[in-house]
């Protein structure tokens, strides 16, 4: 049985990415981009308070991409590893995430810094970034490892 969760963009992503080309890719990639989260205006209202918050997530949607693979070679690393240990645009449900700074809000919309996706994604929910994890906890899978191999082949 086949269940369907139907979805619509409360906005759109307004940025300088044309092309996925343009967007840093790889071990110690910096996402400083700016641009606007522009959220339709019958979402405005949804908005309130939201200036308070300095980070954001934003959730949206791969819409580029077409199909999945179960495991993907990042360009992070030269191997292979299974797509939910990945942030792979090919995933069976097209969604990203991204984190971003709130820079500040006119009307509706948020102007904010580290984008990753393309200009005109379709934007699906935003949330407080709010983390309560120590950084001692937090560890970081074969991402961790393949950045330590880059640090070192860097010195060598
Ligand atoms: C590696 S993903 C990470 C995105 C997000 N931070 C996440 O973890 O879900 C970012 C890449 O997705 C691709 N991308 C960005 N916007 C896209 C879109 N609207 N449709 C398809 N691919 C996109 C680009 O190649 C970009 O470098």
């Amino acid at each position: 049985m086949e269940i369907l969760f139907p979805m619509q963009p409360i906005g759109y992503v307004q940025n300088a990415y044309t092309d996925a080309g343009q967007i840093p890719k790889g071990c110690g990639a910096q996402h400083k981009a700016e641009g606007v989260l522009q959220i339709l205006p019958e979402y405005e209202q949804g908005l309130t308070d939201i200036e308070g918050y300095s980070h954001l997530y934003v959730i949206w949607v791969f819409d580029r991409v077409e199909g999945f693979d179960l495991l993907w070679t990042p360009p992070t690393d030269n191997r292979p590893h299974g797509v939910f240990s990945t942030r792979s645009p090919r995933r069976p449900n097209r969604l990203g995430l991204t984190v971003v700074e709130l820079i500040k809000r006119e009307g509706n919309g948020l102007h904010v810094r580290g984008l990753d996706m393309l200009d005109g994604t379709p934007i699906l929910d935003i949330k407080p970034y709010l983390s309560s994890i120590p950084q001692d906890d937090l560890r970081r899978g074969w991402l961790g490892e393949a950045e330590k191999r880059a640090n070192e082949s860097g010195k060598a």
